[in-house]
């Protein structure tokens, strides 16, 4: 898979038993450095609304944003395949406009395949999408956009009844032709459950260990954002720390006058 990951690659991954793995990006440099890692996915999440932009929720997020830093991400990766998200009220209003919408993020966003938050309510467009040549990966569990809806970012599908809508979701997303399904802070057995059902990859964030893949957002797994991380997150690095601490030393530095050196004397 060195020549660049495509959708296909996903697909074949969770049908030879290879793990899969996505984690977040908004802007050139850090897609260099995450595509380096190998990563088989950046996704431009919309969760670029609160770890960038600085806002409570995603819902400000507009589709101009996302076009503009999947643009970014695009130029950046080499290899891993860019996924963009589809914000809040894209594709709500109907197939044409999703459509519209999701055009811009892979012609003007450089995205090779969209994010959307929804279960089967949101079949029409998948299948749109798809037919139309775009790739889908569905997004269901906790979805973000719907936090108002849901009264907070909370876990789902904890009861049977709500377990069985969740996988009758990730079923017709599947028929409708999405080429894999996010599954956001369900409980481990319910993920389990649908990553055997499912003919597509599920890509788990808090979902436990027996999803086809695993995505987190790269400013949790770096350190480099710590208002609301998720209980599930792993940090894998202070990068944070590291920025305040070397901002504090050339501040102190400037301000004692040790830089810029003097210039050397002539002996
Ligand atoms: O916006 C985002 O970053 C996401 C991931 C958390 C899956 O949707």
């Amino acid at each position: 898979m060195a020549a660049g990951v495509r959708v296909p690659d996903i697909l074949a991954k969770k049908q030879q038993g290879e793990l899969i793995t996505m984690l977040t990006a908004y802007d050139f440099n850090m897609a260099r450095l995450l595509d380096a890692s190998g990563v088989d996915m950046l996704l431009v999440g919309d969760s670029l609304g609160m770890v960038v932009l600085g806002y409570r929720n995603t819902i400000p997020v507009t589709l101009d944003d996302v076009v503009h830093h999947s643009a970014a991400v695009a130029r950046g990766a080499e290899r891993a395949l860019v996924v963009a998200d589809m914000p809040f009220g894209t594709c709500h209003c109907g197939p044409d406009d999703a459509m519209r919408a999701a055009a811009r993020l892979v012609q003007e966003g450089g995205a090779a395949a969209v994010k959307i938050e929804g279960g089967h309510q949101i079949a029409e467009v998948v299948a749109r999408l798809t037919d139309g040549g775009i790739p889908v990966m569905a997004h269901v569990g906790l979805r973000p956009q719907s936090v108002h809806q849901l009264g907070g970012f909370r876990r789902q599908a904890r009861t049977r009844s709500d377990a069985e809508l969740l996988l009758h979701d990730v079923k017709t997303l599947a028929e409708a032709g999405a080429f894999s399904v996010v599954l956001e802070a369900i409980p481990d057995d319910v993920a389990a459950e649908a990553t055997t059902a499912s003919p597509i990859p599920t890509i788990g964030i808090g979902a436990g260990p027996h999803c086809d893949g695993q995505v987190l957002v790269s400013y949790d797994v770096l350190g480099l954002y710590d208002r609301a991380v998720p209980k599930f997150a792993k940090q894998y690095a202070e990068l944070g720390r590291h920025v305040t601490q070397a901002a504090r030393q050339f501040v102190d530095e400037v301000t004692a006058r040790e830089f810029p050196p003097p210039p050397e004397q002539p002996v």
